[in-house]
């Protein structure tokens, strides 16, 4: 018979026994996720930003909003009531650096998509006191004064096609066309531009004429957020509302 005093005598037999025993459970959980291409659940609806919501997405993470926003809903009653239905991991599968952040000076905006009128966030960028009285988010007035700068637009595409977006030939050709026409509803390029990028909203987001500016990326990108996934289909199996 096999006697087991022997191992637990010897710290060294102890020791290469333990390890065998806990990498046959490390191997079978790590090794099935190698076969896997990915671990995300696709969700019908997710799709890529389209190039203006992509330079909005740079403006927000240059000008650090992440230091004071959120952008992921927890499963968790105060914040499903608060805020909306819980992120789904497909819901941030095309954010690259995610912007789940872990400060919350100001709320969560996963799902601020929608939430207000183009007007009201671009008072509340220029003024955020205009609005919320009590509010220490900072202004940020310039952004309706800069033009945007996207002459490098297919470059970020490009960028996150490297990183497994699936901006396809046809995007990256047509992403500054895509970035004009979004802002310019009235032009021929909106059909492309949804065609390409399925609910893609075209309006003048900062109500300005003349050339795209950093309120138009931003409050494009902030308009975007939280709103591709149709939550009504999941109502059925939703345990947390
Ligand atoms: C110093 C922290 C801070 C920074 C930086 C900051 N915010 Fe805020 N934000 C707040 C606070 C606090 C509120 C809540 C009061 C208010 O509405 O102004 C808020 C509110 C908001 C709201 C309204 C959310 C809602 O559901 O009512 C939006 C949208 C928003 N911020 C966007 C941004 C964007 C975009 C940036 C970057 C350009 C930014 N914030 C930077 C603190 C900040």
């Amino acid at each position: 018979m096999f006697d087991h005093s022997k191992i637990e005598k010897n710290s060294i037999l102890m020791l290469i026994g333990i390890l065998i025993v806990v990498s046959i459970g490390g191997l079978v959980e790590i090794a099935p996720l190698f076969y896997l291409e990915s671990t995300i659940e696709k969700v019908k609806g997710v799709r890529p930003y389209t190039p203006l919501e992509l330079a909005g997405r740079n403006i927000y993470i240059r000008e650090g909003c992440y230091n004071c926003h959120s952008q992921m809903v927890r499963p968790f009653r105060d914040e499903v009531e608060r805020y909306g239905h819980y992120s789904l991991a497909a819901e941030s599968m095309y954010d690259h650096p995610f912007q789940w952040g872990s400060k919350r000076t100001g709320p969560d905006l996963a799902r601020v998509g929608a939430k207000y009128s183009d007007e009201w966030h671009k008072t509340h960028l220029i003024d955020p006191r205009a609005l919320v009285p009590e509010s220490v988010m900072p202004g940020y007035p310039f952004l309706a004064e800069t033009t945007l700068r996207y002459k490098d637009i297919e470059d970020h595409l490009i960028a996150n096609k490297m990183v497994g977006v699936p901006y396809d030939d046809d995007m990256i050709a047509a992403a500054r066309a895509d970035l004009e026409a979004q802002v310019d509803p009235d032009s021929d390029g909106v059909e492309g531009l949804q065609a390409r990028y399925p609910g893609a909203q075209a309006r003048n987001f900062d109500a300005q004429p003349g050339l795209p500016t950093e309120m138009d990326a931003l409050i494009a990108y902030l308009q975007v957020l939280g709103t591709m996934v149709d939550f009504k289909a999941y109502k059925a199996e939703d345990n947390y509302r």
